[in-house]
């Protein structure tokens, strides 16, 4: 069945509507089990963290991102049924698009969108093709986050490195938890962040934007979670964090430095440890044949720099079919990095919360 790739998940599953300067961005989760203690509270928490308020680090687009629950809950906990969330769009300025629909904004979705879509699709702030669209992962991950917490599961994400400066690889599970939002840039490390703050400001000082990549941990995964083949483990997660806009590279464990290293440098030596298997390193993040090691889940995921820059820039004008230049107006992240540690972290409990819904390992009613 073609079911327009909105949707994802077999067992808990979400489906994102809206558009960046429509009425709202929105979510359905379909498959939460009952019983689950889940409020507006703890949605606005997440949505919260998704904006780092400190000048000049987000797009000047700042919007409220007020969270409305609009069913699948009562008394306070899960029902089993649909859970609809929405934030409405409050903070549009459509302005600037009206001048350059026909002018495809380089790095943009806009060129191959107007060809799918026929020129019926809303250009407005890149409708659908929008970073805004987070803001349901966000919410869906609110949910999943709250479930996996119930298997003694928990996600944490953080800034690894922005443009060539990178945070400590060796943050333990209490500095991640404690650190990464009392600075901006999300970035645990304290003597990296200022380092990492510098270097967006300086990019959007020069009109110009930065990429870096985003790390989330998983910890309490039992082993052999997962299936073969199509629906290993590491293509779920690869398949849904490439959902994430600016998304250009997954890499688990030693990744890509894997194909630099030999066996002997990348294998983990499985060893017995208060009689159970533990593994002495982790370059495989986490996952054997798309199955669950019982180690951390460690994932890196790689975002472009924003797209939309002060600079001019060259495009072409669709309607005469000429060659021009450009010069976009309009508010825009300088990195998306600070903004995507929570969407990294919403989209990985996502999965996972799936995955062991899948297993049993959360029944379909909580006590
Ligand atoms: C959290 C987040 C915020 C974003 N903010 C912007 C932005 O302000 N300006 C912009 O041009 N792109 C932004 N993007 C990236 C674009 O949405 C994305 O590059 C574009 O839709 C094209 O998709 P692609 O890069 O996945 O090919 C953002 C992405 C994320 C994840």
């Amino acid at each position: 069945m073609f079911l327009a790739g909105n949707s994802f998940g077999k067992e808990f599953v979400i489906t994102l509507f809206g558009e960046s300067h429509g009425k709202c961005v929105g979510v359905i989760v379909d498959g939460c089990p009952a019983g689950l203690e889940f409020s507006e509270i703890e949605v606005q928490h997440d949505l919260d963290r998704r904006i780092p308020r400190e000048p000049g680090i987000s797009s000047s687009r700042i919007e409220e991102d007020k969270a409305e629950l609009l069913s699948g809950t009562f008394q306070g906990r899960t029902t089993g049924a649909p859970i609809a969330m929405i934030v409405r769009n409050t903070n549009v300025d459509s302005q600037p698009y009206e001048r350059f629909k026909d002018i495809p904004r380089p790095g943009h979705a806009d060129y191959p969108a107007r060809v799918r879509y026929g020129g019926f699709n809303d250009y407005r702030g890149g409708g659908r093709f929008t970073g805004r669209m987070t803001v349901a992962f966000v919410m869906a991950g609110a949910v999943a986050k709250k479930l996996l917490a119930h298997t003694g599961i928990e996600v944490l994400a953080d800034t690894l490195s922005i443009e060539n400066v990178y945070s400590r690889t060796n943050l333990t599970r209490e500095e991640l938890r404690a650190q990464v939002y009392t600075t901006p840039v999300r970035c645990g490390d304290r003597e990296a962040a200022p380092l990492i703050q510098k270097a967006i400001l300086e990019a959007a000082e020069a009109g110009d934007s930065v990429g870096g990549i985003v790390r989330a941990v998983a910890y309490g995964i039992p082993p052999g979670i997962g299936e073969p083949l199509f629906d290993s483990l590491d293509s779920e997660l690869a398949k849904a964090l490439f959902s994430i806009p600016a998304v250009k590279g997954v890499e688990f464990g030693s990744g890509f430095e894997a194909a630099r290293s030999r066996g002997s440098q990348n294998n983990d030596p499985p060893t017995i440890r208060g009689g159970k298997v533990q593994f002495e390193t982790n370059n495989a993040g986490g996952i054997l044949g798309g199955l669950s090691t019982g180690s951390e889940i460690v994932v890196q995921v790689a975002f472009k720099p924003t797209p939309s820059i002060r600079r001019k820039q060259r495009s072409v004008n669709l309607a005469s079919m000429k060659e021009t230049e450009l010069e976009l107006g309009g508010r825009h992240d300088p990195c998306v990095v600070p903004k995507a540690v929570p969407v990294v972290e919403a989209v990985v409990s996502i999965v996972l919360a799936d995955f062991m819904i899948r297993y049993g390992a959360i029944p379909k009613a909580l006590k």
